[in-house]
């Protein structure tokens, strides 16, 4: 195992599954699900820490946007973590973000 390594058999709906092949394709090459948060790329418990309702299709499509409303949660990880990435998936629907989240709820 790698830090970057996921559990693959943890999913098991259908919205679940592609979501996992769409954060493998697109997020995984940062991000790892299997540990702790320390440096902003772990994401074990994502969608406990959070804000609720769209906050999360908001962030992924675009995080400058989402900072230039002033949201306290993108402000605060940017200053905690310092890294200059912006989150800029504009391709990805409703859907793709749906199931990436309902994967990463598995974590
Ligand atoms: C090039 C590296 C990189 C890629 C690719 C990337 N991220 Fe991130 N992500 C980061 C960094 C760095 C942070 C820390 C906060 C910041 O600097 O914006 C972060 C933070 C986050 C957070 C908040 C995490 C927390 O613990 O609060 C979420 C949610 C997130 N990313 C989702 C995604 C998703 C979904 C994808 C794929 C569609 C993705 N990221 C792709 C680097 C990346």
């Amino acid at each position: 195992m790698t830090d970057k390594d996921y559990n693959p058999s943890l999913a098991t709906t259908d919205s679940q599954i592609r979501g996992q092949e769409l954060f493998s394709k697109l997020c995984s090459d940062c991000h790892r699900l299997n540990k702790d948060q320390k440096d902003g790329n772990e994401m074990r418990g994502v969608c406990d820490r959070i804000p609720k309702g769209d906050w999360f299709k908001r962030f992924v499509l675009n995080s400058v946007n989402l900072k230039k409303s002033d949201d306290p949660y993108s402000l605060k990880i940017d200053h905690d973590f310092q890294s200059d990435y912006e989150h800029n998936f504009k391709k990805l629907s409703d859907k793709d973000i749906e199931d990436i989240y309902n994967y990463l709820r598995l974590w």
